[in-house]
């Protein structure tokens, strides 16, 4: 079985094919970079992208495959959630597509395609619990089958990869934040400044982010002019802090949970952070959890994992009507 999956959620343009034996036959991405002078995506510049690379890509993908439409089974796209005017585009073409070539078209919910990731690239299987962290979310769920996940606790602001973002933005880095701080946080001293962790010590395992955020901001407009040393110690001590926040909402989840699953995946954008896979693992460990985390290139957007997840439901027989229309909100847990 071949899928091809179609990604155009946010300000990656990417196709893949895959088979149902986990193998990825080609894989095209295209990053958007016309967003770096604004230090974050931009809506109506995403989607023109988009529009303008994804015939392209499609074509790319099946001809570094060797492959043609008809060889393929079925089409998949992510069908939200994510910036409306991107998914648009990847939803109608994979819909066009399967018209034409009278294929089955299966909408992706692009979350439960970062959750199903661990699974092509590791044999693992459900139930597992899940910490999600991208650009968009971040959530802590129990994944207990395709298509069924409960959300145990998830922010009630800020995502993390959005706090990534945001704080490279005040320090004058470039879009994304997260590689461009985790790189600058290894030359810096992580204890130096103390933030906030809000949330840490409730016994739920909701996020929050926004209050971290804004101390950075207030010591950052207190320092006045920072040297490249004072910008990696405030990448440092904030990555620091993420980590410390992450690892007690984790340590939770797992405790609640130990009786369900001994394993646990990180997933989403977020996940490419070797610091925090680090500190995950660490944790993991003591706790006697199996950590999984897909490779950095398969854990922040892509094709592969959308036409993955095209794989998992076909053989369960799900597909979509023509109908479906794209969604810019749609809960993991109204699959
Ligand atoms: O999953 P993803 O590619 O797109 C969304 O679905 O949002 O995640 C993108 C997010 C961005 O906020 C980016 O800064 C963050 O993932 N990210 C990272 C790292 N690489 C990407 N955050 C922390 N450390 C990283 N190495
Ligand atoms: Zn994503």
């Amino acid at each position: 079985m071949k899928i091809l999956g179609i990604e155009t959620s946010c300000d990656e343009s990417a196709a893949a094919i895959v088979t149902h034996q986990k193998q990825i036959l080609s894989h095209v991405i295209y990053s958007q970079t016309d967003h770096l002078a604004y230090g974050g995506v931009v809506p109506e510049i995403s989607a023109r992208s988009h529009l303008q690379k994804i015939d392209y890509i499609i074509e790319r993908t099946l001809s570094d495959a060797n492959l043609t439409l008809d060889d393929i089974d079925a089409i998949a796209a992510t069908s939200g959630p994510g910036l409306i005017g991107g998914v648009v585009v990847g939803c109608v073409a994979a819909k066009a597509l399967a018209m034409i070539k009278k294929k089955p078209f299966i909408a992706i919910n692009h979350l439960e395609a970062h959750a199903l990731t661990a699974r092509l690239t590791h044999d693992i299987e459900f139930p597992y619990l899940m910490l999600l962290a991208s650009g968009g979310h971040t959530m802590i769920v129990l994944a207990s089958g395709v298509g069924k996940y409960k959300i145990l606790g998830r922010t009630i602001d800020d995502a993390i990869g959005e706090a990534f973002d945001k704080v490279a933005k005040m320090l004058g880095l470039e879009y994304p934040g997260g590689p461009i701080i985790e790189t600058k946080a290894k030359l810096g001293d992580e204890k130096r400044f103390r933030f906030p962790t809000p949330l840490l010590n409730q016994d739920n395992l909701d996020f929050s982010l926004s209050g971290l955020k804004s101390a950075v901001r207030r010591e950052i407009e207190k320092m006045g002019k920072l040297t490249d040393q004072d910008r990696a110690d405030i990448a440092a001590s904030f990555q620091y802090t993420i980590g410390k926040i992450i690892c007690s909402k984790l340590l939770k989840a797992m405790d609640i949970h130990t009786n369900a699953t001994k394993k646990i995946v990180v997933a989403g954008g977020v996940a490419a952070n070797q610091y925090l896979n680090s500190k995950i693992q660490t944790l993991a460990d003591k706790c006697q959890f199996t950590l999984y985390v897909p490779p950095m290139k398969l854990c922040t957007d892509n094709g592969a994992m959308i036409a993955w997840c095209g794989i998992e439901r076909f053989r369960l027989g799900f597909t979509s009507p023509l109908s479906f229309v794209p969604r810019s909100r749609w809960s993991l847990e109204d699959l």
